[in-house]
């Protein structure tokens, strides 16, 4: 299955981020923009995520990943031997470029994020740059010391090893991630949370 649209679509989204990180994935975005993704069966998400890309108010990344669902394979974190079991059930993640993912890369992994409505994943923090950017639904953001709302169109910077924790608005939200430095998942780990 051809995702072109989406790819370039992503590819613009981020090309307006000021890092050379950011330049390089959009690149690599569009250089790929013509990999074959195989079919995919639904995952017990779904639903959801294809309630929550369809939201009126979303980026227009969010309509394209609806109409290419069935080419997405969304998945488990790749953290998740990580974590609380109990996060699969309210998480999912698809890899478009990374180490092994459908786009090579040993350098960057990018792909979607998905958390269910009213959910919250728990302070953690890992030795990779990322940064979010929001495609559809809403969100209150930790991230440090920080709290703030977060909505489409929003994007958010994480630091190495910043502290950071999601609690999702009541229609789930929808995103856009990368991680660049070291991508190895070693790094990560789950913080002390008196709110999870
Ligand atoms: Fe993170």
């Amino acid at each position: 299955m051809n995702l072109s649209p989406l790819l370039h679509a992503l590819a613009d989204l981020t090309a307006t981020e000021p890092r050379h990180e950011a330049q390089v994935a959009a690149e690599t975005l569009r250089a790929a923009a013509d990999t074959d993704f195989p079919r995919q069966s639904p995952s017990a998400l779904s639903p959801g995520i294809l309630s929550t890309a369809g939201l009126t108010n979303a980026h227009r990344a969010a309509r394209l990943i609806h109409d290419a669902h069935v080419g997405l394979p969304w998945q488990d974190s790749p953290a998740a031997s990580l974590q609380p079991t109990s996060l699969r059930a309210i998480k999912s993640i698809v890899t478009l470029i990374g180490p092994g993912a459908a786009i090579p890369s040993e350098s960057l992994l990018l792909g979607l994020f998905y958390q269910a409505a009213g959910s919250y994943y728990p302070l953690h923090a890992h030795e990779a740059a990322e940064t979010y950017t929001i495609l559809a639904g809403t969100a209150q953001w930790q991230a440090g010391d920080g709290r703030f709302p977060v909505s489409a169109g929003k994007a958010i910077h994480h630091p190495p090893n910043l502290p950071h924790a999601m609690r999702a608005g009541p229609d789930g939200f929808l995103a856009m991630w990368r991680w660049s430095g070291d991508i190895a998942f070693d790094s990560y780990r789950m913080l002390p949370d008196p709110e999870g």
